[in-house]
């Protein structure tokens, strides 16, 4: 049976989680709710998904909802959501994407709810990608992870880790985008036309990737073996080695989760 959804907020990652959702079939749009105080994207929201969505909350739809998402910002009124969320004896799942805004934030002085905070992957129409989840005891872990595995997958972490996940694990994507641009100019820049270039660079992506996981080697295994003595691959491993190849990779990661860690801050007011 479909999962009922009602989302506080239907903003761009919301979108993406109900898009990703609806494909797979885990939740229907007729059974879907979403409140946003900005009618652009209540229209936008009916038009292109015919959820059913409003300006002012659907209590009665909340009432019924297997998971609500609190899908606003973090300097946006989310206490208030949850005020009238208790307000309403709204008892079952609570899945917050709300960054920086912790467990026990969300948590009511009554413990009505059960609780789901995740740093969601952003890779949601290949459902790929981890998102980071932490949860209190009341929460419907089952429930829960079929509507996040309809998107990506599901790492449980101390919340602790969330920011670094999100430096790292969330905008990682970006390091591998980055990658395929530097190994598609190297090709071109060596003579190679840049149509055939970016289909190598991304097949040998694609490839090593899923020997890494196949072989169940560690790359420093795989790399012995293709770096034969006195050979091609050694001679472009000596110029990696002394490159900032490695250091360039390790200091933007922690730039990134640096500056998630500012981000919260600033947002929540801590
Ligand atoms: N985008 C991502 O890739 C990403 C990834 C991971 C986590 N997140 C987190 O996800 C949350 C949402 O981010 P987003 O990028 O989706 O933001 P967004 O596109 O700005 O969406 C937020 C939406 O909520 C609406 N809103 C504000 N207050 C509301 C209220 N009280 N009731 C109902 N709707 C309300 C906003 O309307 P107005 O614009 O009219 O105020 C806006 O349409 C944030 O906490 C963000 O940190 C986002």
């Amino acid at each position: 049976m479909a999962i009922k959804i009602y989302a506080f907020g239907g903003g761009q990652m919301v979108e993406a989680m109900l898009r990703a959702a609806l494909k797979k079939g885990i939740i229907k749009a007729e059974s879907t709710g979403v409140t946003d105080i900005s009618a652009n994207r209540v229209n936008y929201l009916t038009e292109t998904y015919h959820l059913q969505a409003s300006q002012q909350p659907d209590w009665s739809a909340v009432a019924t909802a297997d998971i609500v998402i609190l899908g606003v910002r973090p300097q946006d009124n989310w206490q208030g959501i949850m005020k009238e969320l208790v307000a309403h004896r709204y008892q079952k799942d609570v899945l917050s994407i709300v960054a920086g805004v912790t467990v026990n934030q969300l948590s009511s002085s009554d413990d009505l709810f059960a609780i789901t905070r995740i740093i969601p992957n952003t890779l949601t129409d290949v459902a790929m990608g981890y998102s980071g989840v932490v949860k209190n005891d009341r929460a419907n872990q089952t429930v829960i992870e079929e509507f996040l595995n309809s998107f990506g997958k599901v790492d449980y972490i101390d919340e602790s880790l969330l920011d670094v996940f999100t430096g790292y694990g969330v905008a990682g994507p970006n390091y591998i985008y980055n990658f395929l641009i530097s190994f598609t100019n190297a090709g071109v820049l060596a003579g190679m036309p840049r149509q055939q270039a970016n289909k190598l660079a991304l097949e040998n992506l694609k490839a090593a990737a899923a020997f890494v996981e196949q072989s169940g080697k560690h790359p420093a295994e795989l790399l012995d073996i293709n770096n034969s003595a006195g050979g091609v691959g050694i001679t472009a491993q000596h110029e990696l080695d002394k490159s900032s190849f490695s250091a360039g990779i390790e200091n933007a990661v922690l730039a990134a989760v640096k500056r998630t860690k500012e981000l919260g801050k600033e947002n929540t007011g801590d």
